[in-house]
């Protein structure tokens, strides 16, 4: 089938199978691996997307479903400020360990962060309940966060100062 979408704020059109994965579209289609294949069954986390505004895990979204939609991807976040302003927060708290599901964590984070900005301790760890990672522990994730969101609004108030 034919599929127009946004991907990473460019307009694609492709023609693939419509039950294959979203993951695998972007990984071998796009060559975006940000996005990591881990447990292929949305346990995992390590696979997260925006789509249409929400983190989502790519392994359980088929290609039908991404007409018309819009999908952000770390490779497309990682040229925005914003993304700089999470990176900092991350490695002021050591978060990013073997790396493999940091991508997945700056889009939680990301999302978050345009949700509230600045989120209570318990919303942080309720958004990474998606998340399986192996080397991150709650309190440093939740401090990096809450730093990233701080150094945010510092650059906000700084830029309309
Ligand atoms: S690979 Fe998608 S959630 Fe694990
Ligand atoms: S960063 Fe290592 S498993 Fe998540």
């Amino acid at each position: 089938m034919t599929l127009s979408f946004i991907l990473n704020d460019e307009n694609i059109t492709i023609n693939t199978e419509p039950n294959r994965r979203l993951i695998d579209i972007l990984r071998n289609d796009f060559g975006l691996t940000g996005s990591k294949c881990g447990c292929f069954g949305g346990l995992c986390g390590a696979c997260t997307v925006i789509f249409n505004g929400s983190v989502s895990p790519a392994c359980l979204i088929p290609a039908f479903r991404i007409r018309g939609g819009k999908i952000t991807t770390i490779e497309g976040f990682s040229f925005t400020k914003k993304y700089s302003d999470i990176e900092r927060g991350f490695n002021l708290h050591d978060v990013e360990s073997c790396g493999y599901c940091n991508p997945a964590k700056i889009l939680v984070t990301e999302t978050l962060l345009k949700e509230k900005e600045l989120p209570p301790r318990d919303d942080i760890l309720l958004a990474f309940d998606s998340i399986r990672c192996r080397c991150t522990l709650g309190e440093n994730l939740i401090d990096a966060v809450i730093t990233a969101a701080e150094i945010r609004q510092r650059r906000l108030r700084e830029k309309n100062s």
